[in-house]
């Protein structure tokens, strides 16, 4: 399949109800494992990257992993970039192949949210890359930066109403109340306000800090709009386990071609999991 963006999966996820999984892969192994999941539940997928996963192994190198393995699989798969606050990066990936990027000026006042996201759309859409914003503020770690619960801020849904007629925005992530990294406590989410926020701005939504929501909660965010659901932090656990658990269990074992086999299976084991979950296996 050729590469893809967002427009090329998102809105036909929203109108049928499912949820395409978007994975930070951390390697060349974890990207594997992501789009081979996807093959074999045939389902459309979102290879996501964080700002800090580019920088260590470099634009170039990360788009030639997407290239090489997406060009040959029968399924969608988008690059994108997730969580970027800085312009020069966005470039960066624009130029390197990324076909679908996020700019997260969310902590900055709605005006400058607008006008940054706006100079991200101009930069995006003549190479054919979507572009997704965030509104409120989600909670947790991303990126280094910590948002704590008094600093989290829920969008409202007027706000971004208005900022979706403002600007041709391809996916919307509004802070609903989930939070990335490990819930401590069950998750308060705010339904109405997903509700009403995809009936205002039409668009597909992009529901943040997946790992360790209940398969309840993604069905029912789903159903309202979410069309796009991020998986990070389950992906790093089973990443580092899955090679500890092998090495604990071969001690004597020093081929890490075993331990990287093991652990790109156990990988595509939660890739399943999930893009099962989100109810994407058979929408290819
Ligand atoms: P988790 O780390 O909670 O899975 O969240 C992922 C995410 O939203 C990345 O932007």
């Amino acid at each position: 399949m050729p590469c893809v963006n967002m427009n090329a999966v998102l809105p036909k996820a929203r109108r049928e109800g499912y949820g395409v999984g978007a994975f930070n892969i951390l390697d060349y192994a974890s990207t594997r494992a992501v789009v081979q999941a996807a093959e074999e539940n045939a389902a459309p997928v979102i290879i996501q990257t964080s700002p800090k996963t580019v920088q260590f192994w470099g634009c170039g190198t990360v788009a030639a992993w997407y290239r090489e393995l997406a060009e040959k699989t029968g399924v969608s798969v988008v690059l994108h970039l997730d969580h970027c606050k800085d312009l020069e990066v966005i470039r960066r990936c624009i130029d390197a192949g990324w076909t679908s990027v996020m700019i997260d000026a969310s902590s900055r006042p709605f005006e400058e949210n607008l006008e940054l996201t706006a100079k991200v759309i101009q930069m995006a859409s003549p190479a054919g890359v979507t572009v997704e914003a965030e509104l409120g503020e989600i909670k947790g770690v991303e990126e280094d930066v910590a948002v704590s619960s008094t600093q989290a801020r829920l969008a409202d849904p007027q706000k971004a109403a208005l900022f979706c007629r403002s600007l041709s925005l391809d996916l919307l992530a509004p802070a609903i109340g989930t939070a990335h990294g490990i819930y401590k406590g069950e998750p308060r989410i705010a339904f109405d306000r997903l509700e009403e926020i995809a009936r205002l701005t039409g668009l597909p939504l992009a529901l943040h800090g997946g790992t360790g929501l209940s398969a309840e909660v993604f069905t029912r965010c789903i159903a309202l709009g979410c069309a796009k659901v991020n998986i990070s932090t389950s992906l790093k656990h089973v990443f580092i386990d899955s090679f500890v658990s092998y090495q604990n269990s071969h001690p004597q074992e020093y081929e890490p071609v075993k331990h990287l086999g093991f652990q790109l299976e156990e990988l595509k084991k939660d890739v399943t999991r999930h893009i099962r979950l989100f109810g994407g296996a058979g929408m290819a």
